[in-house]
């Protein structure tokens, strides 16, 4: 996927320039991620990133759930802007191709007491999470993101907020064919008109579903 698909690029570029870059530990992730591991284009993109971080600066959660890790961007983001009591759980496959780059920065940022590992797959480490969380951000198998979402919600605090990436899938939700399109089209359609919540869907990079449960 292109890093930008929704944005005019120049204008795109322009954003980019008049952003303050991520951390100097965030890109020392990205580029150890696009030297050693496949996959890189599944990385969170520096605005994604600063999303996350401004919602949790204004939000200031103290249980945060990282759905997808990778190689650890979105949990290192959310590491080093939450406070010192704040847990994060993130969660990926057994075996995946990120996991020993996310522990060892993790590690080496002095965030490992932070951030807690569960390795399997995401609904069932879903269901091993405490139940007063209050900042959710997901980003693992597309097809599943209506089951995350309901697996999560009632896990959620009152004011809590789950940020969904992708939401937009390359324009194709507008005309859905392949089975992440459809999946996303139909939890956009739900998100639309779930009772719980309140929502805004921007159309940043692929599109972010941003929820507060109400
Ligand atoms: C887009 S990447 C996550 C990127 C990361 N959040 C970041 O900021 O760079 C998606 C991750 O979800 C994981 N994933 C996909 N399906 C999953 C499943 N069923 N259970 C757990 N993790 C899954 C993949 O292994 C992959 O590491």
């Amino acid at each position: 996927m292109q890093q930008n698909e929704l944005t005019d690029p120049k204008i795109w570029q322009y954003a980019l320039d008049h952003t303050k870059d991520n951390s100097p530990r965030l890109i020392a992730l990205k580029e150890e991620t696009y030297a050693s591991v496949s996959g890189a284009q599944m990385l969170s993109e520096t605005l994604v990133v600063k999303v996350l971080q401004f919602f949790i600066r204004l939000q200031k959660p103290k249980r945060c759930v990282d759905v997808g890790t990778y190689t650890g961007l979105s949990a290192l983001a959310m590491a080093e802007v939450t406070d010192s009591d704040t847990v994060i759980y993130t969660l990926d496959k057994k075996n995946q191709v990120g996991h020993k780059l996310a522990k060892k920065h993790i590690e080496k940022n002095g965030f490992e007491d932070k951030v807690k590992f569960l390795i399997g797959e995401a609904k069932e480490s879903i269901s091993l999470l405490p139940d007063d969380l209050d900042f959710i951000f997901i980003d693992a198998d597309k097809k599943q993101t209506t089951v995350y979402f309901d697996l999560l919600l009632p896990k959620l605090q009152t004011g809590g907020v789950i940020i969904v990436d992708d939401v937009l899938w390359r324009k194709e939700v507008l005309n859905p064919e392949d089975k992440r399109a459809k999946a996303l089209d139909v939890f956009n359609k739900y998100i639309a008109s779930h009772p719980e919540v309140d929502n805004m869907l921007l159309p940043i990079r692929h599109g972010l579903n941003i929820i507060y449960k109400k």
